[in-house]
């Protein structure tokens, strides 16, 4: 990646950090005006959204979803395949027209795709209408750049992380569940991905910080926290403490918050502790997203993914039988340069042998900087789309089976809002992460209530509540 002229980092002292001032800059300046905020990529920019949410609430700002009436656009990007970083680019070409009839709108973009030093100067050159530009390490400028803002482009964006933040004010878009950051960054660098260089290396929330946060969440009344980072299970070891994720996991249970999930577990740190721990609490959901990437140990190897095919699959098991009931879920890449038809076999081969529960299949797409991005391709985009719709029909099979073994049975729904399946349907999410739309029982939301699986589909089931009485 060329050396991005970005700015280097911003360092804090850690007094500084507990009262960030900048992240929760209070004024009325915006009293009365409208936000329009869009979050593209992963979990990790939703909730960095709900950051942006506090800033801008902080200010003033109301939101609308409509963006043709907001004061100002805020974009959160995702440059982790090249169709994200189009699908903001066609964004503006929209902003660009509104702007002309709305010249005092204030448009900001910010996460992932401004840390790419090319597209911070794609930015600046072609999008000069973009007032503000921050990054992934700054986010808490935010407030501060808004009530600043000028005409010209202001572009504050820190190639390097400075430190973690705590105490930021949130404005989440849940009451029940919650997203709980475990850590920034990700030290990995897989040869396809850009995390490393959008997000930085890793860096561990201190486990105290963590615990006061979860409790807090626990107090307001949230059912469910996931624990968020990109690599969960390498938590704490760029800290200079002995513990570990399996340790933050048991005391984040011993809170005894209804339900833990976590995202996600790369196999390559997943520890038999972690897996005992899992299986140990109730609170703690039997549920795992096991990113496999490859099923071939040559492209595992290229992918720089540190385990092999038999090691995959010798995880998998042990997980499988150690956790009643788990479901596990993944993420697969076709067309990896040079893949060839026998390694998309390995890797159909590890998906009839695993049955996932669900998968998240991807063509591989070059990042400019990452190492994959420079070997020489020889396999064509028609024959890696073939790959990914045989691959997709074979995922989307085995989701369905295992779906339809719910049928009938009784499972703990988590009811979080209204279901787009009908206006007289609330839905929410089981132990194991499957989506269940439920007739009725509006009042249900924000429970955790009893449900009897009805039918089967591929990507979700129908249930209806079941309420027990003493006869
Ligand atoms: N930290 C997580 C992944 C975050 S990115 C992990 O390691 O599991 C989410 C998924 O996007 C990855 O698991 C991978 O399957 C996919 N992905 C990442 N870079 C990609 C690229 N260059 N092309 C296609 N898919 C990619
Ligand atoms: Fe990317 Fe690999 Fe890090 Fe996941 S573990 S974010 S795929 S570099
Ligand atoms: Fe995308 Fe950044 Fe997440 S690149 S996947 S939003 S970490």
């Amino acid at each position: 990646m060329n050396l991005p002229d970005l700015k280097k980092a911003k360092i804090r002292s850690d007094e500084e950090v507990k009262t960030i001032e900048a992240t929760n800059l209070k004024s009325n300046k915006f009293a009365g005006k409208k936000y329009f905020l869009k979050t593209y990529g992963c979990q990790m920019n939703v909730h960095d959204s709900e950051e942006i949410k506090g800033i801008l609430k902080n200010l003033g700002f109301s939101e609308t979803l409509d963006y043709e009436e907001a004061d100002i656009i805020v974009l959160n990007t995702c440059a982790i395949r090249e169709n994200a970083h189009d699908k903001v680019f066609g964004f503006l070409g929209r902003v660009k027209h509104l702007k002309k009839e709305k010249p005092d709108l204030l448009v900001a973009v910010g996460g992932c795709m401004p840390q790419q030093n090319s597209v911070a100067n794609l930015l600046k050159e072609k999008y000069p209408f973009v007032n503000i530009v921050f990054g992934t390490h700054n986010i808490n400028d935010l407030g501060k750049m808004i009530v600043d803002a000028k005409s010209k482009q202001d572009i504050e964006v820190y190639s390097i992380e400075g430190n973690i933040y705590e105490n930021i004010e949130y404005d989440r878009d849940s009451k029940y569940c919650a997203w709980v950051n475990i850590m920034y960054g990700c030290d990995k660098f897989c040869t396809y991905c850009i995390v490393p260089f959008t997000r930085g290396k890793q860096r561990s929330r201190k486990m105290e910080d963590i615990l006061e946060e979860v409790q807090k969440l626990k107090d307001e009344g949230y059912l469910e926290v996931t624990l968020l980072g990109q690599n969960v299970n390498a938590y704490g070891k760029d800290l200079d403490t002995s513990y570990d994720f399996a340790t933050l996991l048991e005391n984040v249970a011993n809170i005894g918050i209804e339900r833990i999930r976590f995202v996600t577990s790369h196999p390559w740190d997943f520890t038999d502790k972690m897996i005992e721990v899992i299986a140990k609490y109730p609170n703690i959901m039997p549920y795992i997203h096991l990113p496999l990437q490859s099923g071939s140990s040559k492209i595992l190897k290229l992918m720089g993914r540190r385990y092999t095919k038999e090691e995959y699959l010798e995880l998998y098991r042990k997980i499988k039988d150690s956790i009643p009931g788990v479901s596990i879920t993944t993420d697969i890449i076709v067309g990896f340069p040079n893949e060839t038809d026998e390694d998309f076999e390995e890797t159909l081969d590890v998906v009839n042998k695993c049955k996932f529960d669900g998968a998240f299949t991807f063509i591989y797409s070059p990042r400019e900087g990452t190492p994959a991005a420079l070997i020489k391709d020889s396999i064509s985009m028609e024959v890696k789309e073939k790959r990914l719709q045989i691959l997709n029909n074979l995922v989307n099979d085995y989701s369905l089976e295992h779906n339809k073994e719910y049928v009938g049975k009784l499972v703990k729904v988590l009811v979080t809002e209204n279901s787009l399946k009908g206006t007289d349907k609330v839905c929410g999410y089981t132990d194991t992460m499957k989506l269940v739309n439920i007739d009725g029982a509006k009042e249900d939301i924000g429970k955790i209530i009893n449900v009897k699986i009805t039918e089967a589909k591929s990507f979700s089931l129908d249930g209806e509540k079941v309420i027990f009485t003493n006869i």
